[in-house]
């Protein structure tokens, strides 16, 4: 699924959560050697890399938020892992905020304020654990094409007007798809040999994207586990997901494909 908050495709997130990482990373290092060695200039630039880590750290969570709103697909395996990988992010920053804060204080020994640090830098190899599955195993933000495919196509319409016109005729090639979001749904617009055909986008397996996935010959196939749907009934061709996806009834007109709900 191409990510939203990208720059010319390439996602925002992965390249900016590079920083708040190595400055966090940088902070315990440096915490402990200013503990071992009893140098005030090391602890001084611990606390310059700790202010650092949690700026970027705000900086990185802004593409994250908008990736997790608008690409990450609802109801599905994937918005819940990445609730987790936000919610550890979130308690690695309190962490090492309060740890910060701490640091002010004379009378907090420096082990505890270690042990607080220890405990971000824990979350957050767990939130990059599960940041790397849902690049890797979820494909969010990764953006992967078949033969033919085409571009990316993703447009949102408003209004309850009936029917909703939801693309022009020559707009999509065979095998081609664009997902739409209309009135609450996201429903993927396709186009076969005989014509285009429209459907729920999110896999009744575990809610992956059927959009980001491949249709070919009247097939759509989901990324996540590989399900297959025959595209102009619905039915289920191959699981692991155990029943059809919805499909809507278009009609065309003057070159124009309405969308009927
Ligand atoms: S989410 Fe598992 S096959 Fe689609």
């Amino acid at each position: 699924m191409k990510s939203t908050a990208h720059i010319k495709g390439h996602p925002l997130h992965p390249i900016l959560v590079t920083f708040p990482i190595a400055f966090f990373i940088g902070t315990l290092l440096f915490d402990i050697m200013a503990l071992v060695n009893d140098r005030y200039d090391f602890a001084f630039v611990a606390s310059c890399m700790q202010i650092a880590g949690i700026t970027t750290a705000l900086l990185a969570a802004v593409p994250g938020i908008i990736d997790y709103i608008f690409t990450v697909p609802p109801k599905s395996s994937g918005k819940k892992r990445a609730t987790r990988h936000g919610l550890l992010n979130v308690l690695n920053l309190v962490l090492f905020f309060v740890a910060w804060l701490l640091k002010r204080n004379p009378y907090v020994p420096a082990f505890g304020i270690l042990l607080l640090e220890m405990a971000g830098i824990v979350l957050l190899g767990f939130a990059g654990w599960m940041g790397g599955t849902l690049v890797y195993r979820n494909q969010i933000g990764v953006f992967t094409r078949y033969a033919g495919g085409g571009k990316w196509k993703e447009e949102r319409f408003t209004g309850n007007d009936q029917p909703i016109e939801v693309a022009n005729s020559d707009e999509l090639k065979t095998d081609q798809m664009k997902l739409v979001h209309v009135q609450g749904k996201r429903i993927v617009i396709g186009k076969t040999e005989t014509g285009y055909v429209a459907f729920d986008d999110g896999c009744t397996h575990k809610g992956g994207s059927l959009a980001g996935g491949a249709m070919i010959c009247g097939t759509v196939q989901c990324p996540w586990h590989g399900s297959q749907f025959d595209v102009n009934t619905g039915q289920l061709k191959t699981g692991p997901a155990k029943q059809g996806i919805v499909i809507y009834r278009l009609t065309e007109d003057n070159g124009k494909v309405y969308l009927h709900l």
